[in-house]
């Protein structure tokens, strides 16, 4: 019997990157299951080129461009980067003046995009036009009610966020060894798990309860292409997974975040308004903060999503480096590893 390695990341070596085909990598046309979820003030087109060039499916976040022409010009920026299928995420959010969603979905079918990640309130609305346009939808959702319901109004495909993961986890707080099972149990349509993904042993635990690939923010924020200031990286780095909050849990607008100064004011103010806490309150600490801390790299000026899996992240390679060593760790821990237990 072969003797017994550690599956540390730093323990692989094949020469080629294996490849995976899944329901996803069929329904994408993409040659590995890995997604990078929309992140605000993150998901440029320097992100998803650089994780479609690399196997992966790189998602442009639709509402960080202020308007539908910005986001058209971001998409054809991607474009001259890249050749791979890439994605738009577009978020929905109860607001008093929504953003312009037509104009946004005009922008995505004029570029050419055939992927939208929409998260957020239910996309039924917007899924005729949609679909009328040739385009596949993956929504990402925190429980398997929601997840049925996707299924339900024609979505293509879902992500399935559990309660570790980095940005709105719901209120119902079920991390992925229970809703993942509990999606793969009542879904038909192909899910990717999301929310605490980092590595190679993320993606085999992931496929083994049943999903078909999988989903990474917090972790893709530490790449060397993520067009984000070095401050972050360096935070996400340094972290460990007793870093992270909820924040908003009164306003039913739950956010994971990195603790800082802002969060923990937050937190405090949170404490000694209870259910009287307003959004107003807070808007100090949350509104307007993502150009300060992902551009400007100011670690203080507020609270930004992130997810538990900082506790895994000791690196900040290149999306390729980071892919390629994802796939070489699933494959030689379903060929090794799970091999040796039958
Ligand atoms: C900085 C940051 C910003 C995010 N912004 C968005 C967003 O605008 N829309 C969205 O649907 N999800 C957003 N997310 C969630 C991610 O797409 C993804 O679902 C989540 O990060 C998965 O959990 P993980 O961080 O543990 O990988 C964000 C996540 C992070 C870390």
């Amino acid at each position: 019997m072969a003797s017994f390695r550690p599956h540390s990341i730093h323990d692989i070596n094949l020469t080629e990157t294996p490849d995976m085909k899944t329901r996803i990598t069929e329904l994408f046309g993409i040659q590995h299951p890995i997604i990078q979820g929309g992140m605000h003030y993150v998901g440029f087109a320097e992100m998803a080129a650089a994780v479609s060039n690399a196997g992966g499916l790189g998602i442009i976040t639709g509402l960080t461009q202020r308007t539908p022409e910005l986001l058209a010009k971001e998409i054809a920026r991607c474009r001259q980067m890249t050749s791979k299928p890439f994605g738009v995420n577009l978020t929905f959010l109860p607001a008093l003046t929504p953003p312009d969603y037509p104009g946004y979905i005009k922008a995505i079918v004029e570029g050419g995009v055939k992927i939208v990640e929409t998260a957020g309130n239910n996309p039924q609305k917007w899924m005729p036009l949609l679909k009328e346009n040739g385009i596949k939808v993956i929504h990402k959702c925190t429980s398997v009610r929601h997840s049925l319901k996707a299924e339900q109004i024609g979505c293509d495909a879902v992500s399935v966020d559990g309660f570790e993961c980095g940005g709105h986890p719901g209120e119902d707080d079920i991390p992925n060894m229970i809703l993942l099972p509990r999606a793969a149990d009542e879904l038909k349509i192909p899910f990717v798990a999301s929310g605490g993904m980092a590595d190679g042993r993320s993606l085999v635990a992931s496929l083994a309860m049943g999903a078909d690939g999988i989903n990474m923010g917090t972790r893709f924020i530490a790449t060397k292409e993520a067009p984000v200031h070095e401050n972050v990286k360096k935070a996400i780095v340094a972290a460990s997974e007793l870093d992270t909050r909820l924040v908003m849990r009164p306003l039913r607008n739950t956010e994971r975040v990195l603790k800082n100064a802002a969060v923990e004011r937050l937190l405090e103010k949170e404490k000694a308004l209870g259910p009287k806490l307003q959004f107003q309150d807070i808007i100090e600490e949350v509104a307007g903060v993502y150009p300060k801390i992902m551009t400007d790299g100011d670690m203080e000026a507020g609270a930004w999503s992130c997810g538990m899996v900082v506790g895994l992240i000791n690196d900040i390679p290149t999306c390729k480096e980071l892919i390629d060593r994802i796939m070489k760790q699933a494959e030689d821990i379903i060929s090794n590893r799970l091999q040796r237990f039958l």
